[in-house]
């Protein structure tokens, strides 16, 4: 394999949009998003989610992608170049990425796993059974991480960018594909009522605090990886088009996909409560009612698979360029390190759906809603409720207050050579709003006010 040397640099516009939006369009997605606004009040979760992603997403977005091609930096370098003090917050950030990657790449094993059961009909695969074991599952984690790696190694343009280029539109045309065949089965009406109907008697603090953090978790915000992803883009590039056009079609993916999921399920009379098992316990039972439903299925998990994959190498890109430009390692180094630091912390969040089941690293705390968790839900839980929001919340404040936003505005409109005229609701929603949102967000949710 030929080294790839220097940082790289997008080869194109589009193909920057595209892998930023590979990155923010994953699991979380298709994964997440359906089932926590199934389980939360449907089209009122969706509203929550809708207002906080203008409020704090997009903001938090272009402050990210602003630093990142200012300082051509890694998310450390970057908040070290602008203010020695704050390299830690870059720092947390490369540790989330360790951390989201441990559980991202079990799921990711899981679909792969998925996508080849299907052609011999994935209903007969057992999900508690496959996941639950102590090595089958790790096994599939293992090609997924050889998989992400491999996009890593050939860098930005040559690697990411390409990669992105082929999977994101067929993913777009796969979810469409999948979405219209679920929405036209008889008896479809009963799923998009119970997605889109608004039940806002179930909003509380806990439920906005679940959609703040699946804002962040969903646009790859709060740890740095739009600061990577911007620091290998040029001057030239609009950053808020960026800035709208990565969180639009973020959006327009997870709403295809709850209308790709619910329909089908409540059309062969199943229960969508399956949470965090709904794509992988429930839809292949579905796929295999459905007439040609091998083709769906297959079609389905691949999509998974490319989702998946086009984020999860943004999250090794954040370890790798920490690697590369911190510590002066060639990018062949830096990415396999990091992946073989993810593999390892993925080892237990796998063995945390079975042998190590009973295994607590969260303690029960009912006075903040948490309950007693294991290695995979806590690294969840510590990387979308916690770290992340704390990121945004931090970056914020950095952007707002220690770097300023009239710096800020010269880097976006590069110098004043382009127009931003919504650079002054942006600069109040970076010092203001968007980190008292944040903070009141984290109270009401862990029960403080
Ligand atoms: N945005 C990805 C998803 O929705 O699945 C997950 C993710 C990728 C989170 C990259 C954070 C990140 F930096």
């Amino acid at each position: 394999m030929k080294e790839i040397v220097g940082r790289g640099k997008w080869a194109s516009k589009a193909g920057f949009v595209l892998a930023a939006a590979g990155s923010a369009v994953g699991l979380g997605n298709l994964w997440k998003f359906p089932y926590m606004a199934g389980e939360n009040g449907g089209a009122a979760f969706v509203f929550v989610y809708l207002l906080l992603l203008g409020l704090i997403g997009m903001t938090v977005m272009l402050a990210e992608l602003t630093v990142g091609r200012h300082t051509q930096l890694d998310a450390l370098g970057a908040y070290k170049k602008l203010s020695a003090k704050w390299a830690w917050v870059g720092g947390m950030g490369v540790l989330c990425a360790f951390l989201i990657m441990a559980f991202y790449t079990v799921v990711g094993g899981w679909a792969i796993k998925y996508f080849f059961g299907s052609f011999a009909g994935a209903a007969n695969i057992d999900f508690g059974a496959f996941i639950t074991a102590p090595m089958e599952p790790l096994i599939y984690t293992l090609v997924f991480c050889v998989l992400t790696w491999v996009i890593v190694f050939y860098g930005i343009g040559g690697g990411i960018e390409k990669a992105s280029k082929i999977m994101m539109p067929l993913l777009f045309i796969f979810i469409i594909i999948i979405a219209v065949r679920s929405c036209t089965l008889p008896g479809a009406g009963a799923g998009l009522d119970y997605y889109l109907n608004p039940d806002f008697s179930k909003i509380n603090g806990e439920v906005i605090l679940a959609a703040m953090g699946q804002v962040f978790f969903s646009l790859s915000l709060g740890m740095g990886c739009m600061i990577t992803y911007g620091s290998y883009l040029d001057r030239d590039s609009s950053l808020t088009q960026s800035a709208w056009m990565i969180p639009a079609l973020d959006t327009t993916i997870a709403f295809l996909a709850g209308l790709a999921i619910f329909p089908a399920v409540f059309a062969f009379g199943m229960q969508p409560d399956g949470g965090p098992g709904l794509m992988f316990g429930i839809l292949p039972q579905v796929f295999d009612k459905i007439p040609a439903g091998t083709f769906f299925a297959a079609i389905f998990f691949l999509l998974v698979i490319f989702a998946a994959l086009t984020s999860a190498i943004s999250l090794l890109e954040v370890v790798t360029a920490y690697f590369v430009d911190e510590k002066s390692v060639k990018r062949s180094v830096a990415s396999v390190i990091g992946i073989m630091g993810i593999f390892i912390l993925a080892i237990p969040c796998s063995l945390s759906m079975g042998a190590l089941a009973n295994v607590h690293v969260i303690p029960e705390i009912a006075a903040m809603n948490i309950p007693a968790m294991g290695f995979f839900d806590s690294f969840d839980f510590l990387t979308s409720k916690v770290m992340l929001p704390l990121g945004g919340l931090l970056l914020c404040i950095f952007v707002g207050w220690v770097w300023g936003t009239d710096k800020a505005i010269d880097e976006i409109t590069e110098g004043g050579g382009k127009s931003f005229p919504l650079g002054g609701i942006w600069s109040i929603l970076v010092k203001y709003i968007a980190p008292v949102a944040i903070l009141m967000v984290f109270l009401s949710g862990f029960g403080v006010i």
